[in-house]
C-alpha cells in the first residue's frame, strides 16, 4: 500500500536578526536540509528577503512535527498556513530543502505567473506549487545561485536523493 503524503504551505514574515538575512538563510537551509532528510521530508523554501513561502512535503506526521518547530523559530512570524493537504506523489522529491532567493533573474517567472510586483501567496495552491517547482528548476540549472551553493566552505551538497 502506498504511504499517504501531507502537503504544507504557508508565507511568514522575516524577522531580521544581527546576522543578515542571506546568512540567516543559510543557516535555515543547512538545518532544514540535516532535519528534513531524516524524516523523509521534502520541499522547497523562498525567500524575498522580507517574506519566507514554503512547502514542506511527506509523511503527515513528520511534516507537523517540524512545521512545529519551525512555528516556534524566532526568525519569522505572522505565519499564516495556505492550505494544508494529502497529495499523491512528492514534487520536491529530491530536495530535502531546495532554497531560492528572489532576483532580478526570476522576473520572467514571475511574468509568467503575472506577479511581477509582489508575492506568490495570492495564487491557487497548485499554481504556487508549479510556480516554485519552476522557479527551483530555473535557479538548480543556472547554479549560480549564491544560496543554492555555499560561496565559501567545503561543497554544500545541492540535494539529498531518496533511493
Ligand atoms: C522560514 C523557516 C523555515 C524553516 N524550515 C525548516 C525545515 O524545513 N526543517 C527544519 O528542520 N527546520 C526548519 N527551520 C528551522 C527550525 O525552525 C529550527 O531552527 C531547526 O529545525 C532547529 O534544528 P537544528 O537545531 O538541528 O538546527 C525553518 C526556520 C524558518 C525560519
Amino acid at each position: 500500500m502506498k504511504m499517504m503524503l501531507t502537503r504544507l504551505i504557508y508565507t511568514s514574515r522575516y524577522v531580521p536578526g544581527n546576522r543578515g538575512p542571506l546568512s540567516d538563510f543559510r543557516a535555515i537551509l543547512e538545518s532544514s536540509r540535516a532535519n528534513n532528510y531524516v524524516h523523509h521530508v521534502t520541499g522547497f523554501l523562498f525567500f524575498d528577503k522580507r517574506n519566507f513561502l514554503q512547502i514542506l512535503e511527506g509523511n503527515g506526521l513528520a511534516v507537523d512535527t517540524i512545521f512545529d518547530r519551525i512555528q516556534g523559530d524566532v526568525r519569522h512570524e505572522d505565519i499564516a498556513v495556505i492550505a494544508r493537504s494529502r497529495i499523491a506523489r512528492r514534487r520536491f522529491a529530491v530536495w530535502a530543502m531546495g532554497g531560492v532567493v528572489r532576483s532580478p533573474v526570476l522576473d520572467p517567472i514571475f511574468a509568467d505567473y503575472g506577479i511581477l510586483d509582489d508575492f506568490p501567496d495570492n495564487l491557487p495552491e497548485d499554481v504556487i506549487v508549479d510556480f516554485c517547482e519552476d522557479v527551483l528548476k530555473f535557479e538548480d540549472q543556472r547554479l549560480s545561485s549564491r544560496v543554492l551553493r555555499a560561496p565559501t566552505g567545503p561543497a554544500e551538497p545541492l540535494q539529498y536523493r531518496f533511493q
